[in-house]
């Protein structure tokens, strides 16, 4: 397969191409005062509002919006893929585009083309993996064993097949030959594609292996079905029990819920689901007709898999054991869940009995008892306040102020509506004051005009102008010398920023067009497509000052926050001795 195009290469083609003798070449450009115009090749319309830009190298249109460089301008204009339009450029002028091995440039299109296209392959690899396993469990001299422990445990064929249990062979390397050896050649490719994938696995030495040996496989599928990792438990008692497929490129643990894509096969509409901690639990309660549960693939559930579930039900039921490590893992979910919390969303929190899972739990009760055992759970606000409560001494006015601080920051996480009115007034009946009273306890919290601060700083205002800025004029980065870097803030936007920063200082003659173009196929792009075109007001003559001030504020804006929180940390529940140096040597800045 040909390589990808060096950047320096895509960077060189910009810089010779001037854009608009290659939009005149297409589109009749007039001179209109500091850039050209015409009527938009993109949209009909009878006045002209597509510019297009010398200085910047880049077109806008302000009927429809198009904008970008000359080679966005070749893929929409003469439909062309990323890859064609650096043809076409260079056939311009006459070069071979040329090609390298690998890049850790930035990312082209052919670079994620490449990329797409694997992570097909891995999906087909898994799947087949997936399917070899269970063959395994048909043909393999172990595969009858296998079945009678899961009849044991309660499974039937059909549960078994609909969640695509299989069994790994007892052997180092059934797998990696199955798949890398094609016709007496051995496939390396198809080697690391198993690497990768967390099928096989390489000692300190070197050597490449099964990961998963002797083993009841449950294949992890994601939310479209595909498989994406593997849990694998042993059938005696040998440790550990549960091996895990590694994180891989199509595998991350903390967006992905065990049992969700079943869940959601065997039930049109999701009611609720339940949050458990085990494979096994999982399909036991399946088995016994709760068709709708999920595991998290950790201890507590991470914000994209209470994003996942919201968006597929209404109410969540966490199950937890009900030891110390069990509420610790609730409370870190509760504390994910809160800013999720619109109205409408329910989730309530179950704490098991010594020793039983779920799974113990309904081949004891049967479904209709454990139904109600479900319906008893606690609701989330009731599991908040008596954790919170528990924590402080409510007889003393000290503990109520306490409480006051440990939960107006988490009920002012919610979202306005019925749900979060509902919390405030009883915190407002813990502390025994009115609703009115505690609002305006909430507006003067210290905690309150930090959120408020940094909801301000979230919309990015100032790091957007920078943003914005930098965009349109590159060059202005030179002139950052001597003011710290950005690394250390916060803000939303400021990684991208430095980053920026950091591009043009590689490189400091960079034009727009060159700047934007590292962005292409990121996230980043189209915000940063419009802020190319957005018309700032700023006087040429004061870009620089204004730029170099944008930072600076930026920087103190950082200061101040950190000082802001460092101050409330210390006020409820103390500082380390590394962040009382840094407190110390921010109020000295300060002042
Ligand atoms: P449990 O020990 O509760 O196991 O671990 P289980 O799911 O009830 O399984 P059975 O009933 O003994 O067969 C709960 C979850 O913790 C993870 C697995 O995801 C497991 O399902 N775990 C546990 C591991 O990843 N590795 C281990 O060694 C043990
Ligand atoms: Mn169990």
């Amino acid at each position: 397969m040909a390589g990808l195009i060096p950047q320096h290469f895509i960077d060189d083609l910009i810089a010779r191409t001037d854009i608009i003798d290659l939009i005149d070449s297409r589109v009749k450009l007039k001179k209109a005062g500091k850039s050209y115009v015409a009527c938009c090749p993109f949209h009909g319309e009878k006045s002209p509002s597509f510019h297009v830009s010398q200085d910047k190298q880049f077109y806008h249109c302000f009927g429809c919006g198009a904008s970008g460089n000359v080679i966005s301008f070749l893929m929409e204009y003469d439909r062309l893929d990323f890859v064609d339009s650096i043809d076409e450029l260079a056939s311009m002028y006459n070069l071979e585009v040329p090609r390298e091995d690998s890049g850790d440039s930035q990312k082209t299109a052919q670079q994620y083309s490449i990329e797409k296209q694997q992570k097909l392959d891995y999906y087909e690899l898994m799947e087949q993996v997936a399917q070899f396993f269970r063959q395994q469990l048909q043909t393999h001299k172990n595969g009858k064993t296998v079945v009678e422990y899961l009849k044991h445990r309660g499974l039937s064929g059909d549960i078994a097949k609909q969640f695509g249990i299989g069994y790994s062979p007892d052997d180092w390397q059934v797998v990696k030959d199955k798949f890398c050896l094609n016709g007496g050649r051995f496939d390396k490719d198809r080697e690391n594609q198993l690497l990768d994938t967390g099928v096989l696995i390489k000692n300190e030495k070197g050597r490449i292996y099964d990961r998963f040996r002797h083993r009841v496989m449950f294949p992890i599928r994601d939310r479209r079905g595909r498989v994406v990792g593997f849990g694998g438990r042993v059938i005696d008692d040998t440790m550990p029990k549960y091996l895990n497929s590694p994180e891989t490129p199509i595998f991350h643990k903390g967006f992905e819920l065990y049992g969700f894509y079943e869940a959601k096969q065997a039930n049109r509409d999701l009611k609720r689901l339940l949050v458990v901690e085990g494979y096994m639990d999982v399909v036991a309660l399946a088995q016994h007709g709760v068709s709708w549960a999920v595991a998290s693939l950790g201890t507590s559930t991470t914000t994209e898999q209470l994003q996942l579930m919201f968006r597929n039900t209404s109410e969540i039921i966490c199950f937890y054991d009900g030891d110390r490590a069990g509420r610790d893992a609730a409370w870190r979910t509760l504390q994910n869940a809160l800013p999720q919390l619109q109205d409408g969303r329910q989730m309530k929190f179950m704490f098991l009995p010594d020793g039983e899972d779920p799974d113990s739990m309904i081949r004891q009760l049967g479904e209709d008892a454990f139904i109600s055992l479900v319906n008893k759970a606690t609701p989330l606000s009731q599991f908040m306040f008596d954790n919170l409560i528990a924590q402080v001494e409510m007889d003393s006015e000290d503990g109520r102020s306490k409480l006051a601080n440990l939960a107006l920051p988490m009920v002012n996480s919610i979202s306005d509506g019925v749900f979060a009115q509902m919390m405030k007034e009883k915190l407002a009946k813990y502390l025994g004051l009115e609703v009115q009273s505690l609002e305006r306890f909430i507006k003067k919290s210290p905690v309150t005009s930090l959120q408020k601060k940094n909801k301000k700083a979230n919309r990015g205002s100032i790091v957007r102008q920078a943003i914005g800025i930098l965009i349109q004029h590159p060059k202005l980065a030179n002139e950052l010398q001597g003011i710290p870097r950005l690394d250390q803030v916060r803000l939303k936007g400021t990684d991208l920023l430095q980053e920026m920063i950091d591009q043009v200082h590689q490189q400091p003659d960079m034009s727009s067009a060159q700047l934007l173009e590292r962005w292409r196929n990121t996230e980043q792009y189209t915000p940063l497509l419009k802020l190319a075109g957005w018309q700032h007001d700023v006087a040429d003559e004061n870009l620089e000052s204004h730029f170099v001030d944008t930072i600076v504020q930026i920087l103190s804006k950082h200061l101040e926050l950190r000082l802001e929180q460092l101050s409330h940390k210390s006020r409820v529940e103390g500082l380390t001795s590394e962040e009382r140096q840094e407190y110390a040597h921010l109020i000295a800045n300060e002042l």
